[in-house]
C-alpha cells in the first residue's frame, strides 16, 4: 500500500482537526432544539466526502433527518462496498458530570488511551468512527488505491432509532445496492486484541404509566387507604425478573436460538478480566441471569433494565403526598429468535395482567429492532480479519456485542449483503456518558486498516468470481 503509514503521519494533524470542526457541532437528534446542529452536521459530511474525493455526493431529504449520500463507481465489473454510520449523537446529559464541554473537543492521555483520546460527544460514537472512513477514501482517492466501488450513507437519526432510514433503504435499492456493508460503529476488546463485532442485540423499548387516583393526595389523610402508583410500579418491576436473575415474562425466551456449547466455548476465549471489569465500575460484584458469564450476559443473553422512573415529589425536602402517576421506561436487549414486536406485546400482555385493579394502566412501545449475527465464512469478514492481521499484527477475534444497531438487520433483508462491523472503540470509551472519548491511536489506527479491507476484499471477490 503506497505509503499508507507515511500518509497519515503527515497528515495527521489536519485529520484531527477537521473532527474537531465536526465534533463541535451538537447533533443530537433526539432534541428538536438542536434541529439546525443536526442539519449543519450533515453538510459537514457532505463536506468532507466530496474533499476525500467522492462523487455525486448529496444531502437526501427524508421524512426525519437527512441521509448523505456520496459515491465513486469506478466500474461495474468491480465489486462495491457500502459504508453506513451516523453523524447524530447523543444528549450530552449530565452535563455537570463531563471535565470537559462535550462539544469543544479536546484531547489528553489516559491510563487506557496513554498516546492521547480525544473527548467530545460523539468522538466514538460515531462521528470519529465515520471521519475514519473518509479519511481513508482521501488516501485511496489520492495515491490511486481505490481497488473497487465505494458508496457513504451517513444517517442523522441512528440515536433515536432510525425511523426514516427504513423508508430511505426501500425507495433506494439499486442506488443502494452493493456486495458488503461496512460499519465501524462498534468497539473491539482492547488496543492489543482486535475483534470483529458478529452479533449484536435486537431491542423492545417500553412506557409504562400508572395513574391511582385523579389528583396527589395528603400521604395523612389517604395512606393506606389508596393504592401509591409508585408503590405499586415498583412491585410490578420487581417481579419481572426471579431469583435467578431470569426474566419472567410469559413467552420471553421463546424461540430463542441456542449457541452450541462449542461456539460458547470459542467466544468464552476472549481475554477478560472480571476483576478488572469491577474495578473499572467500582463494583463489588456483578449481578445476572444464573448459569452465564458476564460476558454472555451482556451478549448472547436476553436483558431487562429499567431506564429511568419517575412520578411523586423530586423537589427540595420532604413534601408528604401519594402521587397521582408514575411512570418508567423500560427497554429489552433481545438476541436471535426473538421478534421485538412479539416481545412488546408479551410486556404489555404481562404488565396488565401484573397490575392491580386500583390504578390504571397504560403501555406504550417506543423503537425496537431485531437482532443480527454475521456468519464468519463470507468474504466480508475474511476480508476484515486479514485487515486487522495486518495493521495490528495479530488476529482480530469475533465478539458477539451487546449493543444495538436495528438497521442492520433491515440492510440484509432489504439488500440482501451482510454488514461487516469493523468497530475500532473500546468498551471504556464511555459512549453515550459524560467524557465520552475516541483514542487518536484507534482513530488513526482504523483509518490504517480500512484500506487494507477494501484491498482484500476486492482480492476475495474476484477470486471467487
Ligand atoms: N453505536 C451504538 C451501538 C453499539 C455500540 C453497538 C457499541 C455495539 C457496540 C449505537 O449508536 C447505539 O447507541 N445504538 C442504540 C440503539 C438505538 C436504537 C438507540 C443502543 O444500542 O442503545
Ligand atoms: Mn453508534
Ligand atoms: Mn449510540
Amino acid at each position: 500500500m503506497t505509503d499508507l503509514n507515511q500518509y497519515i503521519d503527515n497528515h495527521k494533524d489536519r485529520f484531527l482537526s477537521e473532527l474537531f470542526t465536526l465534533l463541535k457541532s451538537p447533533s443530537i437528534s433526539a432534541d428538536s432544539a438542536f434541529n439546525q446542529d443536526v442539519l449543519d452536521s450533515a453538510a459537514l459530511i457532505k463536506q468532507a466526502l466530496a474533499s476525500a474525493g467522492c462523487q455525486h455526493v448529496e444531502i437526501c431529504d427524508t421524512p426525519g433527518y437527512p441521509v448523505v449520500y456520496g459515491e465513486i463507481l469506478k466500474n461495474p465489473e468491480l465489486p462495491t462496498v457500502l459504508v453506513y454510520g451516523h453523524y447524530d449523537v447523543q444528549p450530552a446529559d449530565p452535563i455537570d458530570l463531563w471535565d470537559s464541554p462535550p462539544f469543544d473537543p479536546i484531547i489528553k492521555k489516559t491510563a487506557t488511551h496513554p498516546g492521547g483520546a480525544i473527548f467530545a460527544r460523539g468522538a466514538c460514537d460515531d462521528k470519529g468512527q465515520v471521519f475514519m472512513h473518509i479519511k481513508a477514501l482521501e488516501y485511496m482517492v489520492k495515491n490511486d488505491e481505490l481497488p473497487c466501488n465505494v458508496k457513504f450513507m451517513i444517517e442523522g437519526e441512528e440515536e433515536i432509532g432510525s425511523p426514516s432510514l427504513e423508508w430511505y433503504v426501500k425507495n433506494n435499492h439499486e442506488k443502494l445496492s452493493n456486495d458488503c456493508i461496512l460499519i465501524s460503529d462498534t468497539g473491539m476488546i482492547s488496543n492489543s486484541q482486535p475483534s470483529i463485532t458478529t452479533g449484536l442485540r435486537g431491542l423492545a423499548y417500553m412506557e409504562v404509566s400508572l395513574t391511582g387516583p385523579n389528583r396527589d393526595l395528603h400521604s395523612g389523610l389517604y395512606g393506606g387507604a389508596v393504592a401509591n402508583p409508585i408503590n405499586i410500579l415498583s412491585q410490578m418491576i420487581a417481579q419481572l425478573t426471579d431469583e435467578n436473575n431470569r426474566i419472567t415474562i410469559p413467552g420471553f425466551y421463546d424461540h430463542i436460538d441456542v449457541l452450541p456449547q462449542e461456539e460458547r466455548d470459542e467466544l468464552a476465549k476472549a481475554p477478560f478480566s472480571l476483576q478488572a471489569y469491577k474495578d473499572a465500575l467500582d463494583l463489588n460484584d456483578v449481578h445476572g441471569e444464573k448459569g452465564y458469564s458476564t460476558n454472555e450476559r451482556n451478549s448472547i443473553r436476553p436483558s431487562l433494565d429499567v431506564n429511568g422512573i419517575w412520578g411523586g415529589y423530586l423537589g427540595q425536602g420532604a413534601k408528604t403526598v401519594i402521587p397521582s402517576k408514575a411512570h418508567a421506561k423500560i427497554s429489552m436487549r433481545l438476541v436471535p429468535g426473538q421478534d421485538h414486536t412479539r416481545i412488546a406485546t408479551l410486556f404489555t400482555e404481562h404488565m396488565k395482567a401484573l397490575a392491580p385493579s386500583s390504578v390504571k394502566i397504560e403501555v406504550t412501545a417506543h423503537h425496537g429492532g431485531h437482532p443480527y449475527v454475521t456468519p464468519t465464512n463470507n468474504i466480508g469478514y475474511q476480508a476484515a480479519k486479514r485487515a486487522y492481521q495486518t495493521t495490528f499484527g495479530v488476529p482480530a477475534i469475533p465478539q458477539r456485542s451487546g449493543g444495538s444497531i436495528p438497521i442492520v438487520s433491515l440492510f440484509e433483508r432489504e439488500l440482501k449483503s451482510k454488514s461487516i462491523l469493523m468497530g475500532f472503540g473500546l468498551d471504556s470509551d464511555a459512549i453515550h456518558s459524560p467524557n465520552e472519548h475516541f483514542g487518536v491511536f484507534n482513530f488513526l489506527k482504523g483509518i490504517e486498516t480500512i484500506p487494507w479491507f477494501y484491498k482484500y476484499f476486492t482480492e476475495l471477490s474476484n477470486s471467487t468470481i
